[in-house]
């Protein structure tokens, strides 16, 4: 009986059972045992390098004496503050354990077993995984010269479907939709399709031409509902909160899919806490903007090509298998991302760190290609 005692005896319905769950990778403390090493850098998950915002820590040490109580399950300090600072519709502000959640909110909503939802390829995993989850269809659009196809995805619209989503900029790409691109659209999408605009690296796009969503939660068109997060920017990824803001009634829509009391009361202090924390945001960006340029040129250096990014991660093109040199400066301690998931077993992605970070990164790249050479 042994082998088999787990074996599954439910039934699965099949597109559940059809779902290739997200690769979450194991801790750095588990690698580290498992490899030898120590010391390790992670420049894989395009996460803060500057560790949490100091005000949003000091606002959830505060926060912990009140953690005997249920969380305020309307978040209303944190959507009052969110609403005042952008100038946005309170009752259009849906907040998520993550803004992961917030795309499954949107998908909950909208979208019934064989309905079609446009997706960005590569892009950000879960669009598609979330899809599948209530048996929706996730319609793929390659990429064109590393950039979403806006024309590709407007041609693939049909009667059925529901949601389109957008990256901007574009994970693992770093590509920007520019504001007249986004703008022209718009224009050719009809008013039954949401927008699901994902800004999540939005604080790092050096191009002036950058759209910001909000300024597109009134205009009259298709609706939009644009994702923000904490875990990028604020430094919060291991608390799990972000936030979609839309028109008031489709955020209605997505309030009827979720749990009461789904983000907790120390992520909604501190992401309180963060957003008045301006200082930390700009310090983040110089880092990561400088920490960018140094690499693009060191990585040229090298002989490499690379894909000019508007995130905090880029892409570069490895003359060999992704995995292989993923391998390999894993076990010099450098934690980096191959995209072979993504459908690019050619390239890497890396996330700009700290300055001795990315010297580091640098280093091992450059050994890790080198024996590479020598034994493939
Ligand atoms: C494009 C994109 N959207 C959303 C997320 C998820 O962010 P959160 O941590 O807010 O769930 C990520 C995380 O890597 C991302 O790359």
């Amino acid at each position: 009986m042994g082998s088999n005692k787990y074996a599954m005896r439910i039934p699965v319905a099949d597109h559940i059972a059809g779902i290739i769950p997200y690769p979450p990778g194991k801790p750095i403390e588990e690698l580290e045992r498992e490899y030898g090493i120590h010391g390790s850098i992670k420049l894989a998950s395009n996460e803060n390098p500057l560790g949490p915002s100091p005000k949003a820590v000091a606002a959830m040490n505060q926060a912990v004496n009140r953690l005997h109580r249920y969380p305020d399950g309307s978040g209303y300090y944190l959507r009052q503050r969110i609403s005042r600072k952008f100038s946005l519709p309170f009752e259009g502000i849906v907040l998520g354990n993550g803004s992961n959640e917030v795309i499954e909110f949107a998908i909950r909503a909208f979208v019934q077993p064989d309905d079609q939802v446009i997706v960005p390829e590569p892009s950000f995993l879960l669009y598609r995984l979330v899809t599948q989850m209530v048996g929706g269809k996730p319609i793929s659009i390659p990429l064109r010269d590393f950039t979403i196809d806006l024309r590709g995805m407007l041609a693939a619209m049909t009667i059925k479907t529901r949601v389109i989503f957008l990256t901007n900029p574009n994970n693992p790409t770093g590509s920007l939709i520019t504001r007249r691109e986004f703008e022209s659209f718009l224009a050719e999408v009809p008013p039954e399709i949401l927008i699901v605009l994902d800004e999540a690296y939005i604080e790092f796009a050096r191009d002036e031409d950058t759209p910001r969503g909000f300024d597109y939660i009134h205009h009259d068109g298709p609706y939009v509902l644009v994702l923000r997060t904490f875990s990028k920017a604020y430094g919060l990824a291991g608390l799990r909160i972000g936030y979609g803001v839309t028109a008031p009634s489709v955020a209605g829509y997505l309030n009827r899919v979720h749990q009461p009391f789904n983000t907790g009361s120390l992520s909604q202090a501190a992401a309180i806490a963060a957003l008045d924390d301006e200082e930390f945001v700009v310090k983040t960006q110089q880092t990561i903007w400088e920490g960018m340029d140094y690499l693009y040129e060191e990585v040229k250096r090298l002989g490499l090509e690379y894909v000019p990014s508007q995130g905090n991660f880029f892409l570069i093109k490895v003359p060999t298998d992704g995995r292989k040199v993923f391998e390999h400066m894993l076990r010099q301690g450098v934690i980096i991302r191959p995209m072979n998931a993504y459908g690019l077993p050619g390239f890497i992605r890396v996330n700009a760190g700290l300055p001795e970070e990315n010297q580091r990164f640098i280093r091992a790249l450059a050994l890790a290609l080198d024996d590479l050479a020598h034994t493939d």
